[in-house]
């Protein structure tokens, strides 16, 4: 990749917000931490440093050695960058004495320099720091104010060294993007070619010279990054892509039959492998939710090596891992220290484990993983699934497991998932789902009276699933799902919803 861009990363909360920012520019970048500069910058047009919890005056404050960088390579520091770039090369920085955090405005913007091209004056930025610029290095113009801040902008002359004091990639910097896009395309003259299709393009072709001939081996799991994944390769390599589809007996009603169709009338090579006796064996009387997901995990395993083993001469095992999983983190407490990933006990792994790994979606993000298979033509029904935990209703029969209760909830399930369907609510909410509860109530039907389950309703908007809130249905539409659960589902005589935000609670009940 000749047309890439360098973050590097000195732990700001918003560093993984910058990379996005250069992709919806179509310009592709990594994140690497500030200590693991690459030691070939050859493919790298442009570097950024991030903003940072540290302070450059404190002792432990991230310094690396960017001399392969400055002055050679288009380079831009945001907030603790720009600092950086002023106290290390003569200018002072010091403790701020007014506040600096949030919406300010530019003003005296050296709007004849391609940095601000269309920048206009008053535009909003937002700032978040405590230390601030008192002086700038001996060679430095500056490029724009605000109220508080008389270095906001600045530019080192005789080099393509930039620096911002606020945040270009949070929402509230209104021109945050053109500003990113004045330095990538007209100053570090990067081209704007990376789009889905084009990765689509490349990957495609960068697969069948790393695979060849080889077969290899993905478990699909009906949702989009696994799919997305198998489409991908089966793009490069066609039939040596050997699906494996699982149904461990805990999905949602009638959803094994049905994405194995889907996936079958995608021309993917595909075996759905009806597992479902061997889980619910395996889980009988295990209420502990951990527990559960030991059982289920170690029960995949096996199922999955089983099938692993039927595939001759399987070279390659490919996983929907994604970019978020594979950033290596700064942390900010313990020092710098970079993710280190072990691979201990290597003969003790089960064999599929032991085949090579191919990841194609690894450089994505979420939002992306969807472009690129949206750009494939695989339908908006399956890129626009809720998330499903991979442990599937088991989290959600609070206590023990039989096949009754899967039953019981996978029907209470479907009435409210088609509901959210059929009234447009669907897409409104970012995950949804029901619970049965380990009690029964009394409950009266004609002149009988009842001691049945209770079950409880939950759907939640969110965009990670780190936080999120309930949603505010409409009355009639809870209305009108609890009656239908209470007259079409046997055993089910209550139905409650959900009103919890998380933290402090969580999405699942367990
Ligand atoms: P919580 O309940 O922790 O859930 O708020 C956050 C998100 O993670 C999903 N989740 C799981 N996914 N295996 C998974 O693959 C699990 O064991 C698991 N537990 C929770 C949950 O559905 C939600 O999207």
């Amino acid at each position: 990749m000749q047309n890439n861009v360098l973050i590097l990363d000195f732990g700001s909360q918003y560093t993984q917000l910058i990379a996005r920012r250069v992709r919806e520019l179509n310009i592709f970048c990594e994140i690497k931490p500030y200590n693991k500069v690459p030691e070939d910058m050859s493919s790298y047009k442009a570097v950024i440093l991030s903003g940072s919890p540290f302070s450059v005056r404190s002792e432990d404050a991230p310094h690396p050695d960017l001399s392969k960088i400055k002055g050679k390579i288009p380079l831009l520091g945001v907030c603790y960058g720009a600092q950086y770039l002023a106290h290390f090369n003569g200018g002072k920085v010091e403790p701020s004495n007014t506040r600096e955090y949030g919406r300010a405005r530019l003003t005296n913007i050296k709007s004849d320099e391609p940095f601000f091209y269309g920048i206009i004056g008053g535009s909003q930025v937002w700032m978040s720091h405590s230390d601030t610029i008192q002086e700038l290095p001996e060679n430095a113009v500056v490029l724009a104010n605000t109220v508080d801040v008389k270095n906001a902008a600045y530019r080192i002359e005789g080099e393509d060294t930039y620096a911002i004091q606020f945040h270009p990639e949070v929402y509230h910097t209104s021109q945050g993007k053109i500003i990113l896009q004045n330095f990538l395309v007209h100053i570090a003259g990067l081209e704007q070619t990376w789009t889905p299709d084009a990765f689509v393009e490349t990957t495609v072709s960068e697969l069948r010279k790393k695979v060849g001939s080889d077969k290899v081996i993905l478990g699909l799991s009906g949702g989009v990054d696994s799919t997305v994944a198998a489409v991908l390769l089966h793009k490069a390599i066609g039939k040596n892509l050997h699906c494996i589809f699982v149904n461990n007996g805990l999905l949602r009603k009638n959803e094994f039959q049905e994405v194995l169709d889907q996936y079958e009338d995608m021309g993917l090579n595909v075996k759905g492998v009806d597992a479902s006796a061997r889980f619910l064996d395996a889980l009988a009387g295990e209420s502990d939710p951990e527990g559960k997901r030991k059982i289920i995990g170690k029960v995949f395993i096996d199922v999955f090596d089983d099938e692993a083993h039927l595939v001759k001469d399987a070279k390659w095992l490919a996983q929907g891992t994604i970019y978020p999983d594979v950033i290596e983190s700064v942390s900010v407490t313990g020092g710098p220290s970079a993710t280190i990933k072990s691979h201990h006990n290597v003969g003790g792994l089960p064999d599929f484990m032991k085949l090579k790994v191919v990841e194609p979606l690894k450089m994505l993000f979420k939002d992306e993983v969807r472009r690129v298979g949206a750009s494939m033509k695989i339908s908006g029904d399956r890129l626009g699934r809720h998330p499903f935990p991979g442990p599937g209703l088991a989290i959600r029969i609070l206590g023990d497991i039989t096949r009754e209760k899967v039953a019981i909830l996978q029907e209470v399930d479907a009435i409210f998932i088609d509901g959210l369907r059929e009234w447009g609510l669907y897409d409104k909410v970012w995950q949804a789902g029901a619970m049965l509860l380990p009690v029964n109530s009394v409950g009266v039907m004609g002149d009988e009276r009842t001691y049945e389950k209770c079950v409880a309703l939950r759907a939640v908007e969110s965009t990670d699933g780190m936080t999120a809130d309930w949603v505010d249905l409409p009355y009639e539409f809870l209305q009108k799902t609890s009656n239908e659960i209470i007259n079409k589902v046997p055993g089910v005589n209550r139905v409650v919803y959900d009103i919890s935000s998380k933290p402090p609670a969580t999405i699942e009940w367990e």
